[in-house]
């Protein structure tokens, strides 16, 4: 049985239809995150349309066509930077409500997306667009602002080690006390309104306990999240650079990732996108691996640039 097996009774046909030929569809949406949302589906608190379905960061549309064929009766409307590729998965699944506009999330404002929905709030906001911290921050102001009465907000990639800023902008969120965790899975954290939150909860609890013993619980900034998976790492990297850095590292590390072409990319992500320099990078480094193994490191990446080392 797959991570969604369990989860397919009584959704549509074409939304069935759609998640036998997902694979043939390129995107960042795992068989958990989809079971992430069919749970979701199975317990929202409204059995009402309650207005339909938005996403920044559409990508192919894998999770948009999904959501869109779930609620086909509502509209499904997506942003995305890039061009508007899901609009032709949409067409190739029968999704008719899906509309993909080309548009930098951070130029959009509340009024603007709602009236795309016909001045409607969405029931499920999917934030998955640029995952720096301040796009990810921006992404969900919006995403809060939108947002229907007992809908839910779903981040993708709240605990990858590479994007922290996922992270510290819904922890923020958590913080200002306008959204709280609800459950976990697939790397993507939901999120409903502080007066909803208990509820959900309830209710996944209920109907994750048909399969199995009451699921696990955890916290995040005190408040309560139910985990899907119990082996998929909550740990967000948070707080200072350096110590974010060693936990990105500690991360992927842990999860098996590591290898030449990894460490390259991580290395080039911190320098880059996270503002490290290369002597943080190196003091990480020897921490978590010990002076030798760094020294093998930087041979090779010396011998890899033609003696033009990173250190
Ligand atoms: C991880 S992919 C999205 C995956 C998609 N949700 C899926 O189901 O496969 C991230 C997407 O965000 C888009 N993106 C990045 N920055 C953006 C921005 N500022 N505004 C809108 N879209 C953005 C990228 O073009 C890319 O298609």
């Amino acid at each position: 049985m797959t991570a969604v097996d369990q989860h397919l009774d009584g959704i549509p046909p074409l939304a069935r239809r759609f998640l036998d030929q997902i694979d043939t569809v390129p995107g960042w949406l795992s068989p958990k995150g989809v079971a992430l949302f069919l749970t979701l589906n199975a317990t929202r608190l409204s059995n009402e349309p309650l207005g339909g379905v938005v996403e920044f960061g559409v990508y192919s549309g894998r999770t948009l066509v999904l959501l869109a064929l779930l609620e086909p009766d509502s509209p499904a409307v997506g942003f995305d930077i890039g061009p508007p590729l899901a609009a032709d998965t949409a067409a190739r699944a029968g999704a008719a409500n899906v509309r993909v506009i080309t548009a930098d999330s951070s130029t959009l404002t509340p009024g603007a997306i709602l009236d795309y929905l016909g001045g409607e709030a969405p029931r499920v906001v999917s934030v998955d667009g640029d995952h720096g911290e301040d796009l990810a921050r921006n992404d969900l102001m919006l995403a809060e602002a939108i947002v229907a009465d007992h809908g839910i907000v779903v981040a993708d990639d709240f605990s990858h080690p590479l994007f922290p800023g996922v992270a510290v902008a819904v922890r923020d969120s958590i913080r200002r006390g306008v959204l709280s965790p609800c459950a976990f899975g697939g790397g993507r954290i939901a999120l409903a309104r502080p007066a909803d939150a208990p509820a959900w909860r309830e209710r996944i609890t209920h109907y994750l306990s048909r399969d199995r013993a009451v699921p696990e619980g955890d916290l995040i900034e005190g408040q309560p999240v139910i985990r899907l998976f119990s082996h998929e790492n909550l740990c967000a990297p948070s707080g200072p650079m350096e110590d974010r850095c060693l936990r990105i590292i500690e991360a992927a590390c842990s999860n098996n990732e590591w290898s030449a072409a990894a460490i390259e990319d991580l290395l080039a992500r911190l320098g880059d996108e996270h503002g490290m320099t290369r002597a943080q990078i190196k003091a990480v480094l020897i921490d978590v691996f010990g002076e030798d193994q760094v020294r093998i490191f930087v041979a090779r990446e010396r011998a890899a640039n033609n003696g033009e080392g990173m250190y």
